[in-house]
């Protein structure tokens, strides 16, 4: 089977994780789905040597692990940051400007949605509307932290408060 390869140490502890995941959802229906959400909550994503040691695990083949990880956004097939920054896409965000804070997170962090910071500490994606209509331009931080009314000059000081 398939193991990490990061060499950072950390295989044998992910990998005993993960038969254990695999070994409790093996036969179940809709178990590949399950298995591939608490592979990601354990990793932070999904990277190849997961998907292979969850088709081998799971008796299915590799296309079809990658199917689903493909095709469900919330996984991810790349490393994400420590704190995610979804921008709200809506329409009363694309109104009142949310392309102006796309623009300025590129700026101040060199990265454009979808992508990650070279130090992890952020990635950003655009997301549908967070229901915080009233306070567009809004972005929500860590699925939890909802910012409104932004622009530009407000950005740093939000971005200072996640390390
Ligand atoms: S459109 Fe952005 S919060 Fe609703």
């Amino acid at each position: 089977m398939e193991e990490c390869t990061c060499n950072c140490g950390c295989a044998d502890e992910l990998t005993k994780e993960l038969d254990k995941i695999i070994a409790a959802y093996r036969n179940q229906p809709g178990g590949l789905i399950q298995v591939l959400t608490k592979a990601q909550q354990l990793v932070g994503y999904l990277p190849r040597w997961i998907q292979v040691r969850v088709a081998e695990g799971l008796g299915l083949s590799l296309q079809e692990v990658y199917g689903v990880c493909s095709f469900y956004t919330f996984f991810s097939l790349i490393p994400k940051g420590r704190h995610k920054i979804s921008i709200c896409a809506g329409t009363a965000c694309y109104v009142k400007g949310s392309q102006t804070i796309v623009k300025t997170l590129h700026e101040l962090l060199g990265i454009k949605p979808g992508q990650t910071t070279a130090d992890s500490r952020f990635t950003v994606e655009l997301v549908r509307c967070i229901g915080a209509c009233g306070l567009a331009p809004a972005v929500i931080i860590d699925d939890r932290d909802v910012h409104g009314r932004l622009t530009p000059e407000l950005m740093p000081a939000i971005l200072e408060q996640y390390q």
